[in-house]
């Protein structure tokens, strides 16, 4: 038995900012932005729609697709680096919302990894027999730790949700290996400051990621020993598209077989990798018995990848 995803779904608001939308806030350009970036436009929550909102809708949508009940689920995980205060978690609102009665539940904070996080923790819980079922959310809403005028950083972040359900799968299926990992010297180049606004280093941050999703994602592949080549999906964390592209380069897989949900949403950390997932599961792309690859890097430093049979 392995632990494998049993569902999957995400939510995204309404609001959405193009990057026509940004050139009016800061001083930048359309071009600038998909260059540099590959980002078109981003969704912004709404005034009142906090975290725990979006991570609600997610969660419903993935425990539909499941078919688990939610007083089925023996634990909510819920990866988050806004939640909607520090205490109580987001995930204790989720467990009550969701009258998930029987569910343990705790926040994780591993920013843009904390998806992979939050998967590799349930995963050590199913295989030990402990628990059956964990809901595992990646939610953020970056609009309202945003510094509005820092034309740095304001063009790449996006609201979101994503959710999975987690849970015991045949042996050939499911999650097969796993890499998590920090740097904690690079904490300074990425992190929220005093005035609750992100900080970033972007050229320091680039060139880490641009050598760790690359090297974990070989990683996770080799140590189940298979090939680069048999990698039938990568979702990569979506922060900016030269990113993600040495992680699809260094495995040798056509473009087509890469998400690109940054192009519509922007970097929504935690939340990015499940959004992405359910869109390509959803669209058809991901199907039963691919190989995929979960990908992800944030602050900390951080980063976890997984291998995973659909
Ligand atoms: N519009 C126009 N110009 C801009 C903008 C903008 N929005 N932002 C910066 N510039 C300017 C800079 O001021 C600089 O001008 P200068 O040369 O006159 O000083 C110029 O563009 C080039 O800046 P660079 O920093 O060299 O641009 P670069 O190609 O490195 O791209 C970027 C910047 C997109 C931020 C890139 O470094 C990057 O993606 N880094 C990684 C970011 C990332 O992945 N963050 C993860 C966050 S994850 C989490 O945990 C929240």
């Amino acid at each position: 038995m392995n632990a494998g995803f049993l569902g999957i779904g995400h939510y995204t608001p309404e609001k959405v900012l193009t990057n026509k939308d940004m050139e009016k806030i800061v001083d930048t350009n359309d071009e600038w932005i998909r260059t540099r970036t590959g980002i078109e436009e981003r969704r912004v929550a709404a005034d009142g729609e906090d975290t725990s909102h979006m991570a609600y809708k997610a969660a419903t949508s993935a425990i539909e697709d499941s078919g688990v009940k939610a007083e089925e689920l023996d634990m909510i995980i819920v990866a988050t680096v806004t939640p909607d205060q520090p205490f109580p978690s987001v995930s204790a609102m989720l467990q009550h919302q969701l009258g998930a009665t029987n569910a343990a539940a705790m926040d994780v904070g591993a920013a843009c990894a904390g998806f992979m996080y939050g998967v590799i923790t349930a995963q050590q819980f199913i295989d030990t027999g402990a628990y059956k079922n964990v809901l595992v959310v990646g939610a953020e809403k970056l609009s309202k730790i945003t510094d509005w005028k820092d034309r740095n950083t304001c063009v790449l972040f996006g609201d979101a949700a994503g959710a999975a359900v987690i849970g015991p799968v045949e042996e050939d299926k499911g999650i097969l290996s796993f890499e998590l990992g920090a740097d904690g010297s690079g904490g300074g180049h990425l992190y929220q400051d005093q005035q609750d606004a992100i900080q970033m280093n972007g050229r320091e941050v680039f060139k880490f990621a641009v050598r760790q999703m690359p090297e974990s994602s070989v990683n996770v592949v080799k140590k189940i020993g298979l090939k680069e080549e048999d990698v039938d999906f990568l979702v990569p964390h979506q922060a900016n598209i030269r990113i993600m592209e040495a992680a699809r380069e260094r495995l040798g897989i056509p473009a087509e077989k890469m998400s690109t949900a940054i192009r519509r949403y922007g970097n929504t950390s935690s939340a990015s990798i499940p959004v992405a997932l359910s869109e390509e599961v959803k669209a058809g792309k991901i199907k039963e018995g691919d190989l995929v690859v979960l990908v992800g890097f944030g602050g900390g430093l951080t980063w976890g990848a997984v291998a995973l049979r659909w």
